[in-house]
């Protein structure tokens, strides 16, 4: 994937992003580290439950895989599909469902793993339809927050990283589809 070294990548296939440039923002051992202590807080507190892991697809999938590895508690997944994005890089200002969770999640508690919140709108709409099922509770766990740009109506519980209003790939996150596999986080330089 035209790795120049490992501080700095380029946008491989033909897509409208293709040869940019993208440089290092955190680094595969900061990422596990994070997903340890996320993990072990995230076990601490649910002592004696089994929790609903809820994944948002796409990018969420390397994460959350992590993050589950290294829970000490019993847990169920499962994964739900949300859009925002098109296939630029801003907000399209609308969200689509475009596959739903299977679990019955009434009376239950449910862990939401997201692999970045930018606008906060996919969360914010998420949040709101999960509550009409009546779980016993919600929690929200993003790897990234572009904490700037965000407008959030609740608190976000467990947050790894707060980053820079910046265009982010790797660990899970696409551009234009591609670049997902990267066991780091690379930031999107200016032209
Ligand atoms: P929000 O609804 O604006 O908070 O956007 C959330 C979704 O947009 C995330 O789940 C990502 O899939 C995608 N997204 C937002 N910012 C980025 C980014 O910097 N890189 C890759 N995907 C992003
Ligand atoms: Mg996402």
């Amino acid at each position: 994937m035209a790795i120049i070294d490992d501080k700095l990548v380029t946008v491989p296939g033909d897509g409208s992003f293709a040869g940019r440039e993208m440089e290092l923002l955190i680094d595969a051992g900061e990422l596990q580290s994070k997903v340890a202590e996320l993990a072990e807080d995230i076990s601490g507190k649910y002592p004696g439950r089994c929790p609903i892991i809820i994944g948002i697809l796409n990018g969420s999938f390397v994460f959350m895989a992590d993050l589950v590895r290294k829970l000490t508690i019993p847990f169920e997944v499962d994964f739900i599909k949300l859009s925002s994005y098109g296939s630029e890089t801003s907000s399209s200002g609308t969200v689509r469902l475009l596959k739903d969770i299977s679990a019955d999640i009434t009376g239950r508690d449910v862990i939401v793993v997201e692999d970045i919140i930018d606008t906060g709108l996919t969360i914010n709409f998420l949040r709101h339809r999960l509550e009409e099922a009546r779980p016993t509770s919600v929690a929200f766990v993003t790897l990234l927050l572009k904490d700037e740009v965000a407008k959030l109506d609740f608190p976000i519980d467990y947050v790894g990283f707060n980053i820079p209003n910046r265009y982010v790939v790797g660990y899970g996150l696409d551009i234009d589809q591609q670049l997902r596999g990267l066991d780091a986080i690379y930031a999107l330089k200016e032209n």
